[in-house]
C-alpha cells in the first residue's frame, strides 16, 4: 500500500498538469494566460517551469481527485484543500490564481504558490508546511539549477518566482529563490554542500537589503563565499531584466556584485548625512569596528586605506584608533 508521502506527490502531480493544461489550452484560463505573457513569459518558459492556473471554483481540485481515488483527509494534510471549521466539508485552497508549482530538490511536486491576477491579497498564497513540504529546506528551481552549479562555480540566489524565471531566461541557468521568507541555517548548509560561491540578488528596497544582509551573513558562517549584487531602489531583478535587458543585467549587476564588506560599508551609510561631520566620524568609527573583525591582515589594510583616502585620515591615525577598537572589542 502506498504510503501518504506517495499519495500526497502524486496527488500534486496530477493537480499540476491539470493546472498547467488550463493555462496552456482554455478558454478559462485565458485571463491568467494574457497576464503572465503580457509579463513576458513566453510559453516556452511556462513549460520550463510548470506555471499553470486554478479555476475561479472552489471545489474544482476537491472533485478531480477525489474521482481519481484520493480521500478529502490526506488532500486536507498535503494543504491543497481546507476543511470548513470542523464540518468535515472541504474547498479548495487554490482558486483563480496563476500557480507556480513547487519542488523537492528530486523534482517531485510537493507544493504551491499561487499569484492573483493583477491585484489583490494576499499576493501569492502558499501551501501550508506539510510533512512533503519542509519551508525551511526548500529553495525554488533548486532541482532545476543544481546541475548548473558545478559548471558554473555559483549560484544565484533571489527573491521570488518571477525573478528566478527571469534570470534564467537572461543566462543565468544557476538561479534558485528563497520565496520571500529569511533564508535559514538549513538553507545555507545545503546550498554550501552543493556549491561555494553565492551571489545574492534581492530586491533592490530596504526589505530586500536587510534581508540580503542576513543571507549573507549565515552563507559565511556555512563557509560559502559570497557577492552581494544591488539593484535600484524600488526594482527587483525581475523588473531589471524586463526594463534594461540581459546584457544590462549580466554587467551592471551580476557583474558589479559587492564584497560582503562593501555592502556593509554602504549597508552603514543608508540614512546617514555624510555631510554632516559628526554623522561622519561615527560612520568611520563603525567602519573601524568592521575592519578590526576582518581576520586578514591584508584585507584590513585594504579597507584601512579606502577609509583614508576617502575621509583623508592619515593611515597612521586610522590604524591606532583601529587598534583600540579591536583591544575594546576583545
Ligand atoms: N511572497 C509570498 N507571499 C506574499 C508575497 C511574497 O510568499 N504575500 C514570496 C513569493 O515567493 C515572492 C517573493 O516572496 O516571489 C518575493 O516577494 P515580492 O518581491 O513581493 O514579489 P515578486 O516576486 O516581486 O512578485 P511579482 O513580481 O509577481 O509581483
Ligand atoms: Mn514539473
Ligand atoms: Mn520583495
Ligand atoms: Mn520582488
Ligand atoms: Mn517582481
Amino acid at each position: 500500500k502506498p504510503s501518504d508521502t506517495k499519495w500526497m506527490m502524486d496527488a500534486h502531480a496530477l493537480l499540476h498538469k491539470f493546472y498547467h493544461h488550463l493555462l496552456l489550452n482554455t478558454k478559462e484560463g485565458q485571463e491568467a494566460y494574457d497576464y503572465i505573457t503580457g509579463r513576458g513569459f513566453t510559453d516556452e518558459v511556462l513549460k520550463r517551469f510548470g506555471v499553470g492556473y486554478s479555476l475561479n471554483s472552489w471545489d474544482f481540485a476537491l472533485k478531480f481527485l477525489s474521482k481519481r481515488g484520493y480521500s478529502s483527509q490526506l488532500l486536507e494534510k498535503a494543504g491543497l484543500l481546507i476543511e470548513k471549521e470542523h464540518t468535515a466539508e472541504y474547498y479548495d485552497r487554490f482558486r483563480n490564481r496563476i500557480m507556480f508549482p513547487i519542488h523537492d530538490h528530486k523534482g517531485n511536486v510537493i507544493a504551491f504558490s499561487g499569484r492573483v491576477l493583477c491585484e489583490g491579497e494576499p499576493k501569492y498564497l502558499n501551501s501550508p508546511e506539510t510533512t512533503i513540504f519542509n519551508k525551511s529546506k526548500i529553495l525554488y528551481n533548486f532541482h532545476q539549477a543544481r546541475p548548473h552549479f558545478r559548471k558554473l562555480e555559483r549560484v544565484i540566489l533571489f527573491e521570488g518566482f518571477a525573478d528566478v524565471i527571469a534570470a534564467d531566461g537572461a543566462g543565468f541557468p544557476n538561479s534558485i529563490a528563497t520565496m520571500g521568507t529569511s533564508l535559514t541555517e538549513d538553507h545555507a548548509r545545503i546550498i554550501r554542500r552543493h556549491v561555494e560561491n553565492v551571489t545574492i540578488c534581492y530586491d533592490g528596497d530596504n526589505a530586500g537589503v536587510e534581508a540580503a544582509y542576513k543571507a549573507a551573513s549565515l552563507l559565511i558562517q556555512q563557509g560559502c563565499y559570497v557577492r552581494i549584487a544591488m539593484l535600484p531602489d524600488k526594482m527587483d531583478p525581475d523588473d531589471y531584466i524586463r526594463s534594461k535587458g540581459p546584457d544590462s543585467f549580466k554587467q551592471d549587476v551580476i557583474g558589479a556584485s559587492l564584497t560582503f564588506m562593501s555592502f556593509k560599508l554602504l549597508f552603514l551609510r543608508r540614512g546617514r548625512n555624510m555631510k554632516d561631520e559628526g554623522e561622519r566620524i561615527r560612520y568611520v568609527e563603525d567602519v573601524l569596528k568592521e575592519i578590526s573583525m576582518l581576520n586578514k591582515a591584508v584585507e584590513r589594510d585594504h579597507y584601512l586605506r579606502q577609509l583614508s583616502d576617502e575621509f583623508s585620515i592619515s593611515l597612521d591615525a586610522l590604524k591606532e584608533q583601529q587598534f583600540q577598537v579591536y583591544k575594546s572589542l576583545k
